[in-house]
């Protein structure tokens, strides 16, 4: 879907996503939610922040899995992808802590394996994620499924491409400063989601949206992979769709 701009998308996709959480509430279910970091997903989280207080949108029965995490990363850092959806999300709303989940970076590396493997194993016993939220990196990458990624790749340490470096070395201050590796779930993980939401905003994603809605599926361009997903949706506002 091609919005007019990313105000109207990021409503639309917040709209969805509280539209669930009531419907599930009525059935007293859950509502299982991969979530995304970034600056793509934040008016998304503002929406969602703006339905609970205003509207008394509960998020009691929400279980939340994140994408990724730098490592290694202090969850108290700037950086770091604990603090940003803190600031972004969960401190505005009442969500339950032990209902969060997000990549641990301060793990020591001989825990990863174990950890990304219980990840793997919570998101399945919460009932799979019902809506994937993703942003889209210039490399084609979703979470931090960086080129090369394979289609059944699961939660593991990854290393970073050297251009999502260079795109998150201004947020750094200085590139040497971009942590060189992180956690993230798999391409794998990503679409055994029940519905995935992929959202692009401006000029500078143009191209890597082409490429992923319109490009032969590889494992160069990771966000291809979604082009199989039954129930994938792209939301762009006219500069990120402006190649298509
Ligand atoms: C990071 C995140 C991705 C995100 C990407 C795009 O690399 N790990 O999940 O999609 O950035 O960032 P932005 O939304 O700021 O363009």
């Amino acid at each position: 879907q091609i919005f007019e701009n990313s105000e109207l998308a990021s409503f639309t996709v917040a709209n969805e996503i509280a539209e669930l959480i009531r419907q599930r509430q009525k059935q007293g279910k859950k509502v299982v939610l991969g979530l995304a970091t970034g600056s793509t997903p934040t008016k998304v989280y503002d929406f969602l922040v703006r339905f609970h207080q205003e509207e008394g949108l509960s998020f009691k029965n929400v279980v939340t899995f994140n994408l990724d995490e730098y490592f290694p990363m202090e969850p108290d850092s700037i950086h770091s992808y604990v603090r940003f959806m803190r600031e972004h999300l969960f401190d505005h709303i009442d969500i339950k802590k032990e209902n969060i989940h997000i990549p641990d970076g301060t793990l020591d590396r001989e825990e990863v394996r174990d950890f990304c493997q219980e990840y793997e194993a919570k998101i399945k016993a919460a009932g799979g994620l019902d809506i994937q939220v993703l942003g889209i990196g210039r490399t084609g990458h979703i979470g931090f499924n960086e080129p090369g990624s394979s289609l059944n790749s699961i939660t593991r340490m990854v290393r970073l491409d050297r251009v999502t470096r260079l795109d998150a070395a201004s947020d750094f201050f200085g590139l040497e400063n971009v942590p060189k590796k992180a956690i993230t779930m798999g391409v794998g993980t990503i679409l055994a989601a029940k519905r995935i939401i992929l959202m692009a905003w401006g000029e500078g994603k143009s191209d890597i949206i082409r490429q992923a809605v319109e490009g032969k599926i590889r494992e160069s361009v990771p966000a291809t992979f979604l082009q199989n997903h039954e129930n994938c949706e792209v939301m762009t506002d006219l500069a990120a769709a402006s190649s298509l």
